[in-house]
């Protein structure tokens, strides 16, 4: 049990950015590699946890252990996640597109003339909130919050806007979205750390070390 902390819970992970289609060829999307997200996925997954891994497209080899659903869309991930509930925790680090556009065009557009087509764009679901709303919210659940400034500021927002456990408030200022380090704090209710850059495998590890720390103290 020690070094299997995780044993017996259910943990669902989300990664990678979504592709909000514009028509066939094209699409929006937010910067990420995936690679945070399937970290913390492999961490819970060697920590002994049930594993679902909702992905948007990366390229990135699904870690041992985890059960993987492949998503293209905000409103594909918002999908898979309500179904994938109940979990005992949940950790949002899909860099979900804010937008899409308003009407998707089933044929390629055309470059007519000189004017470029303006896209007319509306809110994608935000998962994470609606998973905070759920009444199957899970028993921890953990969301990210990419930021250029006022890093641990704008978290701790997002943490009560939210109505999430955690945040971990993630400086994006760098090179952080493909690379293989990341610079983040963990932002609770009262109470900030502030963890030293390190491998995005590090961050993993010891965010599920949290996590398992958390649970088991409650239990
Ligand atoms: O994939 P990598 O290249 O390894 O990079 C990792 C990362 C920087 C993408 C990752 O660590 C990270 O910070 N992910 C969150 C990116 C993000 O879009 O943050 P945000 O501040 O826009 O969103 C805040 C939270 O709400 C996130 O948990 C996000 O998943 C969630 N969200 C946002 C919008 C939306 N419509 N629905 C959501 O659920």
């Amino acid at each position: 049990i020690e070094h299997r902390p995780l044993y017996g819970k259910h943990v669902l992970v989300t990664a990678g950015p979504t592709h909000e289609p514009i028509d066939p060829v094209r699409y929006l999307a937010n910067r990420s590699s995936g690679k945070q997200g399937y970290a913390i996925a492999a961490a819970a997954a060697a920590a002994g946890a049930k594993v679902t891994l909702v992905s948007g497209p990366v390229h990135l080899r699904t870690p041992l252990g985890v059960d993987r659903i492949d998503v293209e869309s905000a409103e594909d991930m918002a999908k898979a996640v309500r179904e994938a509930l109940p979990v005992d925790v949940a950790v949002m680090a899909a860099a979900v597109a804010d937008w899409r556009t308003k009407e998707y065009n089933d044929i390629k557009i055309k470059k007519r003339g000189a004017a470029p087509p303006a896209l007319v764009l509306t809110e994608n679901p935000d998962i994470l909130a609606s998973v905070a709303a759920s009444a199957k919210r899970p028993d921890l659940l953990v969301g990210f919050a990419a930021e250029t400034n006022d890093v641990v500021d704008n978290a701790r927002k997002k943490r009560k806007s939210k109505g999430v456990d955690w945040i971990v408030a993630n400086d994006v200022s760098g090179d952080v979205m493909g690379g293989n380090d990341n610079h983040v704090h963990l932002v609770k209710e009262g109470k900030v750390e502030h963890w030293d850059p390190m491998t995005k495998q590090d961050v993993a590890t010891k965010l599920i070390e949290e996590i398992a720390e958390r649970l088991n103290n409650d239990d």
